[in-house]
């Protein structure tokens, strides 16, 4: 398929959109940043969630890489015993909470709170904290019903703080090229996409273990994990979603299996259930985080992925049409041989396309175990992995070409630093397309999936109008 007389390298291809990023760096501050550091101190940060993107993210790596902008002032989580793990292991000496109440009566000038526990009790820590006139930095999806959309808006109404959302995709390497390439308009006016992600056996089975099975936990894959996919689409078209109908069943994990345990830890299914096993103890972080503290609150990590309880989707998929009629069709699979995705854009003069992780179109064989650990992994995410990834480039009357990018997947395509750096330094990234995202972003993202859900449960196209007072905009407006 490429067109080797058309094929562009990186270094050429940062030159052909130049005048692109160019203009994006004018714009940085009609763009908005973040509000550094306040002069002569540094931000006092209180992180909420003291899980695994708690204590490695938002901990940390916080620690390690920006202990000259921040400082931490607070820690909380419910559980006791994780909490007193992620001080030691973030390698604090700030007080700890087990309740958002105490640590908002008894700490002093929070600048920031840090968002990270389970989808469900994210507005109540974002509303409690601009309540105190505190900004807020919180992780996807901002939340997980239109209920709690609407009074997440009326508390960012009232407040003096500002909400950040932490949309890392954005921010990512294959993610910001794909922004440059349309903005380019190359392609002409999009007016369709196709975009499908697969999550693989073990990345995939991962979130049917524990309250990602839940809706009232997690709010389903639709809004926990395809919420970084609804804002990457949001984005791309700077458009608002205006309707949904979408279809999803639950057909492989939950109770469609023969047979079930309480927790693979000394299941007798163990053989039974081959790959899907999971032996947590090999996994010393996950020991310390939630084995050794599963008595304080009985959250089990390694839970049985074919628990009678699960009542989420593990097929779903979704039309989404767009204020400015452009139509979506995506698609979320949670248990594919592969992980990887494939995202084309079709435009009035050409389609703009890309792809990752299909083994049969990849040079070099792929570790599928691996890919999750290498995605969250943080100890090396400015590490670049060997190979190229490719956006391809058609016009309709005849010629293509490549467009290769560097192969980083490490720390969501590279993009947790770059997010961390500008939220926490304000320091916009290098090439800054417009990647800050605040409170009319995560709603557009959750509205998408609570719209697809209902759309799935009714059986019938949901309009984003129905679900809250936010009224859909031909061109989207900009954080
Ligand atoms: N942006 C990304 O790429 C990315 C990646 C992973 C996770 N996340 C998000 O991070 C969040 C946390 O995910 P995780 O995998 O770390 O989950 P986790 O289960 O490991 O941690 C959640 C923590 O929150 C605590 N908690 C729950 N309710 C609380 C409350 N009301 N007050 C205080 N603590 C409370 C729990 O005890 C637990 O320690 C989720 O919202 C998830 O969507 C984002």
């Amino acid at each position: 398929m490429t067109d080797k007389n058309h094929s562009i390298d990186r270094r050429n291809f940062i030159t052909s959109t130049g005048k692109v990023l160019a203009g994006s760096m004018l714009t940085t501050t009609a763009m908005g940043s973040f509000a550094g550091p306040s002069a002569g101190r540094k931000k006092r940060v209180a992180l909420v969630g003291t899980g695994i993107r708690g204590v490695r993210f938002w901990g940390r790596d916080l620690v390690q890489n920006f202990s000259d902008s921040v400082e931490f002032v607070a820690l909380c989580d419910l559980n006791p015993g994780r909490l007193a793990f992620a001080k030691e292991y973030i390698g604090v000496d700030c007080p700890t909470f087990t309740h958002i109440d105490q640590m908002l009566a008894q700490v002093e000038d929070i600048d920031l709170v840090m968002v990270t526990t389970d989808d469900a009790s994210h507005d109540e820590i974002i509303i409690k904290s601009l309540g105190k006139n505190i900004s807020v930095v919180t992780e996807k999806p901002m939340t997980t019903d239109e209920f709690k959309c609407t009074a997440i808006q009326e508390a960012v109404e009232n407040s003096k703080g500002e909400l950040i959302m932490a949309f890392n995709y954005r921010y990512g390497l294959m993610f910001t090229s794909m922004k440059e390439v349309l903005e380019t308009k190359e392609i002409g006016d999009v007016v369709s996409v196709d975009f499908n992600w697969y999550l693989n056996t073990y990345h995939g089975a991962s979130y049917f273990r524990r309250w990602h099975g839940l809706r009232d936990k997690g709010g389903t894959l639709l809004l926990h994990k395809s919420a970084h996919h609804f804002d990457l689409l949001n984005w791309y078209l700077e458009s608002d979603p205006v309707e949904v109908h979408a279809y999803g069943d639950l057909e492989h994990y939950g109770k469609n299996n023969a047979f079930r345990g309480e927790k693979c830890r000394g299941c007798p299914h163990k053989k039974a259930c081959g790959d899907y096993h999971w032996d947590i103890t090999q996994d010393e972080l996950a020991t310390n985080l939630y084995v050794n503290n599963e008595h304080h609150d009985g959250y089990i990590r390694d839970n049985c992925l074919w628990r009678e309880e699960i009542d989420i989707f593990d097929k779903m998929s979704v039309q989404i049409r767009y204020a400015n009629n452009v139509i979506v069709n995506y698609s979320l699979t949670t248990y594919s041989p592969f992980e990887g995705f494939r995202l084309a854009f079709n435009g009035k003069a050409g389609r703009a396309e890309t792809w990752e992780g299909i083994p049969w179109l990849e040079q070099a064989a792929i570790d599928q175990a691996s890919i999750y650990e290498k995605e969250m992994g943080l100890s090396s995410h400015s590490a670049r992995d060997e190979g190229v990834q490719e956006i391809n480039i058609a016009n309709n009357f005849g010629s293509h070409r490549r467009i290769e990018l560097p192969y980083v997947r490490r720390a969501h395509w590279g993009g947790d630093p770059i997010l961390n750096a500008h939220v926490f330094k304000g320091i916009p990234p290098e090439r800054n397309v417009g990647q800050k995202a605040n409170f009319r972003d995560g709603a557009m993202a959750v509205l998408i999936g609570v719209a697809a859900r209902k759309s799935i449960d009714e059986g019938r196209p949901v309009k984003i109008e129905e679900l809250t007072s936010l009224k859909p905009q031909a061109r989207r407006i900009k954080a």
